[in-house]
């Protein structure tokens, strides 16, 4: 685990690796592992975020993009590429948040789930390789549930500052959450494999590429998405309103104020159904709107 760190996200410095039970579990549990009091979160996101914050009965903020203007907290979640909207943080965005870390101590976990999933020419990097070799308070979320599609094992690890890894090892050997050895070794051959993941990120490349031709021909914008698993879009019309021109195609989206208030004129549609009924999704919306 440590040479992919090395290797595909081009970590340097001193780190430490934690493999960790799935990582909406690990999502749910770091501010309450951390006693994280306030946590920050992007304006548009994964739920999780929230509702970890939630659960250790700390402070939620949702904030945007611009790290320069985020109030000092204990902890921060930054999400590139993003659920819902599939936009990649640049490296001088990253290094904002880095500087932000630096000079208020807080804490910032980077979910980078999808990271091996570009839709398009921007490559997604990891908060690590811009830290200069210093990952002090800096860590970063991986999971193998996208990249090698094995949701149900729940594997997933943190990479990063070895003293905040430490103290999540000695908290969770107490409260349990330990990865079974058969799926770490799983996870090993999986992380030494760039050929499946490769293979995975072309089959999602492929079906955007037949979904978000059609979606546009159905007027729909899309927004972001230069990576990930989803197309994020807008007729400018209300979620809802969207969620059910396509519900009445057989196609289920996901409303977009599901990832907060701010998403409510958009809707996020999966690359997660299979290739043949992709297919027949972008050929009913093709025939919808010729008609
Ligand atoms: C941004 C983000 N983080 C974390 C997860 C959790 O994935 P898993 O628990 O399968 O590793 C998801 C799942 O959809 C996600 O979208």
């Amino acid at each position: 685990m440590r040479a992919w760190a090395v290797s595909i996200l081009g970590v340097t410095g001193e780190f430490d690796v934690l493999p960790t039970v799935g990582s909406k579990e690990l999502v749910a549990l770091l501010p309450t592992l951390l006693d994280a009091q306030s946590v920050l979160y992007p304006k548009i996101a994964y739920p999780t975020y929230l509702v970890g914050a939630m659960i250790a009965k700390a402070q939620p903020q949702e904030v945007d993009i611009d790290a320069t203007k985020w109030p000092a907290a204990n902890l921060a979640w930054v999400n590139s590429p993003s659920n819902p909207t599939g936009r990649i943080h640049s490296e001088s965005e990253l290094k904002a948040v880095i500087e932000f870390s630096r000079r208020t101590k807080t804490v910032i976990a980077s979910d980078e789930c999808y990271l091996g999933f570009p839709a398009g020419a921007i490559t997604p990097i990891s908060i690590l390789k811009v830290a200069a070799g210093d990952n002090t308070n800096l860590l970063a979320v991986h999971s193998l549930s996208k990249r090698s599609n094995l949701a149900g094992y729940r594997a997933a690890l943190i990479i990063g500052d070895p003293a905040l890894i430490a103290t999540i090892r000695e908290v969770r050997k107490h409260a349990g959450l330990m990865v079974p050895l058969p799926v770490q070794r799983a996870m090993t051959v999986a992380l030494t494999d760039e050929v499946h993941a490769a293979e995975q990120a072309a089959r999602y490349r492929n079906r955007r590429s037949v979904l978000q031709p059609a979606l546009e021909a159905a007027g729909f914008k899309v927004e972001f998405t230069d990576a990930g698993l989803y197309i994020w879009c807008s007729r400018g019309e209300q979620d809802w309103d969207s969620v059910s021109w396509l519900a009445g195609l057989g196609i289920i989206a996901t409303p977009g104020h599901f990832y907060g208030p701010a998403g409510d004129h958009h809707i996020r549609v999966a690359l997660t159904a299979t290739d043949a009924d992709i297919a027949s999704a972008a050929a009913r919306i093709m025939q919808a709107v010729q008609v």
